[in-house]
């Protein structure tokens, strides 16, 4: 017979060899470093200029950033914060290379499906990165303790109380006091204020705001991380729940958000566990487009069907049941999101299968369907080995077609998803104006 104890053993073996993957893929000292990136790769896919252009305006304005150039001499290299500089100070027939940003907050973005392995991640950190090359700070939220994105984002030491569940904490701490100052008379609310809460819960909710922000390697990504330990989130939010009924408790990263400064980011995008519960309802509560990436099987089509209803029902019953309870906390239900689109993900072009569920998805769900779907690709395979995205692997490591052609199939869906949260913000400007 077997018990907790054998669980506990395998996971203590698993962890040893856990350190010992991280240390073969993490150059120097376990921390994960960002590249340089090429004029090549800076004229073609980032500035859409021809690279002796770029040469020349470099050229013409010494105090501009210069790069250092390779060994051979023959190509000369970036960071992410030199081309950040460039953006700022070059422009090519007039035209500024800045991204364009609309005032107001960041555009909130959630990455989910309740199906497992369809690619959720691999489209958080691309769009995260893509968004960032393309010169947009970005904020990542990671709620599903998996974690993937955290490690691939660099970051393998999270505490549980950095978390998601931190925030949730705090919310519990903040809203408790709200609800009981609305009170004339404190003795009269049939809630608790904060400090009759668990001790564990107050010193968790006493964090401030920036606390929960870390840094990755990209200098204009940051991340809200994840940990293994952040899974019992689950377990404590039912509890918290039960000691303060008056919690609304799917607006806790909606309100947190709300509390960061409009122009410290411009993208959030949010990468969701599979599953629904405390933590993806948070998410969907938090944002303003919603992106469902499906797999191109039959069963992955089921599953999105169902995630589509689950989580519909789920908002509706939110509607329904808590309706007087979110409008005290200034939430108006039901949720409105600026956009739901669906995006196809590991697909094959000469797969026939692929074709015939892709056309099958068209006609379900028209115009919500992304028009590019991102390629299953040899250098994503890889790039999950060495939690490196497309974006942070050097081409002069595999041959440049393949890497170019995986490239350019992120690009595509990056493009069609900036064009979506362009299109966001030009509704939340035009709503604005009119009130
Ligand atoms: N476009 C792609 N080409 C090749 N492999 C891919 C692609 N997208 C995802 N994968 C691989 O599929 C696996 C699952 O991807 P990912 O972790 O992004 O899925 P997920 O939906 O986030 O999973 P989970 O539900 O467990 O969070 C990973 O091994 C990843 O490397
Ligand atoms: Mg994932």
């Amino acid at each position: 017979m077997r018990d907790h104890s054998d669980l506990q053993q395998m996971n203590e073996r698993s962890l040893v060899q856990q350190s010992a993957v991280r240390k073969a893929t993490f150059s120097p000292g376990e921390v994960k470093t960002l590249r340089p990136f090429s004029i090549w790769e800076i004229s073609q896919f980032m500035f859409h200029v021809p690279a002796d252009t770029l040469r020349k305006k470099l050229a013409e304005d010494p105090s501009l950033p210069q790069g250092e150039t390779e060994e051979d001499g023959r190509q000369r290299w970036f960071t992410l914060a030199e081309i950040n500089e460039l953006r700022r100070r070059v422009r090519f027939r007039g035209k500024s290379l800045l991204p364009k940003r609309p005032k107001g907050r960041a555009m909130r973005v959630a990455v989910s499906n309740f199906k497992g392995g369809v690619g959720k991640t691999v489209v958080a950190q691309h769009l995260a990165n893509a968004a960032a090359l393309d010169g947009y700070r970005v904020l990542c939220v990671d709620f599903d303790p998996q974690a993937t994105l955290t490690h691939s984002m660099g970051l393998t030491e999270v505490k549980e109380w950095n978390t998601v569940w931190g925030i949730m904490c705090r919310d519990l701490c903040r809203e408790a006091d709200r609800i009981a100052d609305g009170y004339d008379d404190p003795d009269d609310c049939p809630y608790p204020a904060s400090d009759e809460l668990p001790q564990d819960v107050q010193s968790i909710g006493a964090q401030r705001v920036q606390d929960f922000i870390q840094s990755t390697c990209w200098p204009t990504i940051d991340i809200i991380p994840s940990c293994a330990n952040a899974a019992f989130v689950e377990f404590a939010s039912a509890q918290y729940r039960s000691l303060h009924k008056a919690w609304s408790f799917f607006g806790c990263m909606a309100r947190y958000l709300d509390e960061l400064p409009d122009d410290q980011y411009d993208l959030i995008v949010f990468d969701c566990p599979p599953a629904i519960g405390y933590q993806s309802l948070n998410a969907a509560f938090a944002a303003d487009i919603l992106y469902i990436p499906s797999g191109p099987g039959y069963w992955e089509y089921d599953s999105t069907t169902s995630y589509l209803g689950q989580l519909g029902d789920a908002m509706n019953d939110i509607s329904e049941g808590f309706s007087e309870l979110a409008e005290d906390a200034g939430i108006t239900l039901p949720k409105q999101f600026r956009d739901i689109r669906l995006l196809m993900t590991r697909f094959e072009l000469n797969n026939p299968l692929h074709t015939a569920m892709m056309d099958a998805f068209r006609n379900v769900f028209g115009e919500d369907l992304c028009d590019s779907p991102i390629e299953m690709t040899r250098a994503v395979e890889q790039s999950g080995r060495f939690q490196m995205s497309v974006y942070e692997q050097d081409y002069r490591q595999m041959t440049r077609e393949t890497w170019k052609r995986a490239r350019q199939s992120f690009d595509r869906a990056y493009d069609e998803f900036r064009d979506t949260v362009l299109r966001a913000w030009a509704a939340d400007s035009a709503q604005k104006e009119e009130v």
